[in-house]
């Protein structure tokens, strides 16, 4: 059954996997992550059968490795993430993701008069929910909640 999977989409020698990405979110981790932009190989799979979450998606990026605060921003939108380092063809770690407390930068405010949407200002968010995700903006301290969730 394994193998059948490893046929859809291939093996890497050097890079990052992500595995067990919830259904419907790989473009936005590939966008969170900037990998539109990136030149190296990238593989990506969706609606891929996973016995854990019924159906999954997974992205493979040859040679490219992702500081943990990097990763961590998909947790947003792929908390069951599985981040999967590659070396030689052997997994070498697989790490799980971790909400960050703050975020800084790659949300958009919800409050459509708030200053980030209005003048160059860098958004700034407190985590206050981690379960069912809800952002504290810093300047208008109006809440974005994870269905009004838009990434710059
Ligand atoms: N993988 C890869 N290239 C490699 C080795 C592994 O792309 N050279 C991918 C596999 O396709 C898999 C993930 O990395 O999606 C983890 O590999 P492995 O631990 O061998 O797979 P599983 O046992 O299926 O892991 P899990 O049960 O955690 O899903
Ligand atoms: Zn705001």
């Amino acid at each position: 059954m394994e193998n059948k999977r490893e046929l859809k989409v291939s093996a890497i020698e050097n890079g990052t996997v992500i595995d067990h990405i919830p259904q419907g979110a790989v473009m936005q981790v590939m966008k969170i992550l900037n990998l539109e932009n990136f030149t190296d190989q990238i593989y990506f799979g969706a609606n891929l059968e996973s016995k854990k979450y019924g159906k999954k998606g997974i992205i493979k990026v040859s040679g490219r490795f992702f500081l943990p605060q990097e990763i961590n921003k998909i947790a947003l939108v792929a908390p069951t993430a599985t981040v999967i380092e590659i070396r030689n063809y052997e997994v070498v770690s697989k790490l799980a993701v971790d909400i960050p407390n703050e975020i800084v930068g790659f949300v958009k405010c919800f409050n459509p008069k708030c200053i980030t949407n209005n003048e160059r200002v860098i958004t700034r968010f407190s985590v206050i929910d981690k379960d069912d995700i809800k952002l504290h903006c810093h300047y208008c301290e109006k809440i974005t909640k994870k269905q009004n969730i838009i990434f710059n």
